[in-house]
């Protein structure tokens, strides 16, 4: 039924109403107000313009759209280019390359499948697992001493156990005792009900841990943790503000951070300090460099896992600010084992939903150690705009140099702020060459030109599947710049290419944690579960250009390779 029509129906039955029984319906419309002159004039003026378009709604949109011819060429055009116009949005920029390649999908294809198999199944990846812990010390058992920073002593810990009186457990043991406890360094012991000050002024380390904001309860400001937990970043449990105890290394090794009167000149009558539980890790990378043989591959798996880590914190705008590798922890059960990586210690974290930081005079800190400090963080001036999005990139670009060749060259003998990208060391030609290229690739003196680290991650990740042993071979043969006639070709191929490598992948990892655990290690289908869980079709197009784009066998190397 036209609107015509329709009002006319409407306009006879109020007649009628009116007629028959015009008293009620006076009562009941309310009486109208003389309008305001500036509306009676506005009216005018719109009914002075001649009527452009009908009345008639169906001949209004045919009107209106041979008028505007746009709207049949696009006609969704006006809704997300006038929103991103009026909102100042800009158009997502594509390298060219990624637009020959781009096809248009409306299917739920197999990368998002496997994607979302790897990251909501737990039983593919064991991370998904959950658990919550007690907020006060008097819930746990502390044991030995297991490692000192600048700023905390860090404790084996565990649950209090169940039974009074149960046998003693060596706290050597990771089993017995799967906890660590971290206890800060709190120096200011004279000033009273200072729990808030602690909160604050250390509340930095929860970065990792997404239940934050409901422990600092509004604290720390603008401080964003991470939305979620990731099996490469350090697992915090939970913080909180307890009675500080005098542990027995604590006269000898952190007397100043203790609450004696010698300094200060009253001091809380319970003093207390800022604790942070969390998941107890065997090693620190540094210690494990030093003291333990371990095979290449399971050095490039270390590299894929800490650029995972990198990945996860780039893409929720959280910057570590410290990479350096006594802040790096690995875990693993047995002797030549791969590890499992995490990078912890969140102490001089930048987690405020932006990058960057507005760098006014000297006297603010940047954090972190001098000597793994981005080029452009060392070179900072103030006043300026410091940008901190791939600073920890290009630290984990040092870490990798110290991974494969046991010496981090910017801890000794280059430094950022003048080093050049030639006189970086030579790795050794048994890492695949795209791995090195993507090594190369992130410690760009130029963060514009610096490889994201999602990139580089799964350039690892991918030479590190024994399928996908000869990536290069798998690739479809192509000229780099394809002519237009080709274009949709060579883009169905790359999608199949990357649908099938994606499935014989899932299969494989799948596969091998069903049948054998010694086949791929526990760390490496962790890794894998990970990678996968993150697939993005673009990224993997632009990390499979390191392959097509190296003339040389990107070798699988045997488990038995030499280990060093
Ligand atoms: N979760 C953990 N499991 C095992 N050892 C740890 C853990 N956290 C820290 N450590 C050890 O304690 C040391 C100091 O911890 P860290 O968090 O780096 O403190 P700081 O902020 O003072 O540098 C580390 O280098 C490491 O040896
Ligand atoms: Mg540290």
């Amino acid at each position: 039924m036209s609107l015509n029509r329709f009002a006319r129906i409407a306009q006879q039955v109020v007649s009628r109403a009116v007629n028959q029984n015009g008293n009620w319906l006076i009562k009941v419309v309310p009486r109208l107000r003389p309008p305001p002159a500036s509306a009676v004039q506005a009216v005018v003026r719109v009914a002075a313009v001649p009527r452009q378009f009908s009345r008639n709604p169906l001949m209004r949109m045919i009107q209106m759209t041979i008028r505007h011819s746009r709207f049949i060429a696009r006609p969704l055009s006006n809704v997300a280019m006038n929103h991103r116009a009026f909102f100042g949005m800009e158009r997502p920029k594509y390298k060219r390359r990624q637009i020959l390649f781009k096809k248009p999908r409306t299917d739920f294809g197999i990368v998002e499948r496997v994607r979302d198999l790897f990251g909501t199944k737990e039983r593919y990846n064991e991370h998904l697992k959950k658990g919550t812990l007690p907020d006060r010390l008097s819930a746990y058992e502390i044991g030995g001493n297991i490692g000192y920073g600048c700023n905390a002593a860090v404790y084996a810990l565990r649950l209090q156990p169940d039974r009074q009186g149960a046998a003693p457990v060596d706290d050597k043991d990771l089993q017995a005792y799967p906890l660590a406890l971290k206890l800060m360094f709190n120096y200011e012991h004279d000033r009273r009900n200072n729990e808030d000050g602690l909160w604050r002024g250390m509340g930095a380390e929860l970065a990792p841990l997404p239940k934050a904001a409901t422990l600092l309860r509004g604290r720390m400001g603008d401080f964003r943790p991470l939305p979620c937990t990731h099996p490469n970043i350090v697992h915090v449990g939970t913080a909180f503000v307890d009675s500080m105890p005098i542990l027995p290394d604590a006269r000898l090794r952190y007397p100043e951070a203790l609450p004696t009167s010698v300094m200060y000149e009253a001091i809380e009558p319970d003093p207390k300090t800022f604790f942070v539980v969390m998941q107890r890790y065997r090693m620190t990378l540094q210690a494990y460099l030093r003291e333990q043989r371990s095979s290449l591959w399971a050095r490039r798996a270390l590299v894929a896992q800490l650029l995972e880590g990198c990945a996860f914190l780039y893409t929720h705008k959280v910057s570590q600010r410290d990479m350096k590798s006594d802040n790096i922890l690995l875990s693993y059960d047995t002797d030549g084992e791969i590890p499992q990586l995490v990078i912890s210690d969140f102490g001089c974290a930048l987690a405020n939903g932006s990058f960057i930081v507005d760098y006014r005079h000297d006297g603010m800190d940047l954090g972190g150690n001098l000597r793994t400090r981005a080029p452009e963080i060392a070179l900072a001036v103030p006043p300026s705009m410091v940008d901190f999005s791939l600073a920890d990139t290009w630290a984990a670009g040092t870490l990798c140099y110290e991974i494969f060749t046991k010496l981090n060259p910017f801890y000794s003998v280059l430094s950022a702020s003048t080093y050049k990208e030639y006189e970086l060391p030579i790795l050794s030609d048994r890492i695949p060459e795209p791995t090195r290229r993507a090594v190369e690739g992130i410690m760009k003196r130029n963060p514009k030109e610096r490889l994201s680290p999602s990139i580089a991650a799964n350039v690892f990740s991918l030479s590190l599947f024994r399928f996908g042993a000869d990536l290069h071979d798998l690739l479809p043969s192509f000229a780099s710049e394809p002519i237009m006639g080709e274009m949709r070709k060579v883009s169905k191929r790359v999608e199949r290419v990357i649908d099938d490598m994606i499935s014989l992948l899932a299969a494989e990892t799948i596969a091998a944690r069903i049948t054998s655990r010694e086949l791929i290690s526990r760390a490496e289908l962790q890794l894998r579960a990970t990678f996968m869980a993150r697939l993005s079709r673009d990224e993997l197009w632009a990390s499979l250009a390191f392959f097509r784009e190296t003339p040389s066998t990107s070798g699988v190397e045997s488990d038995n390779e030499s280990a060093v």
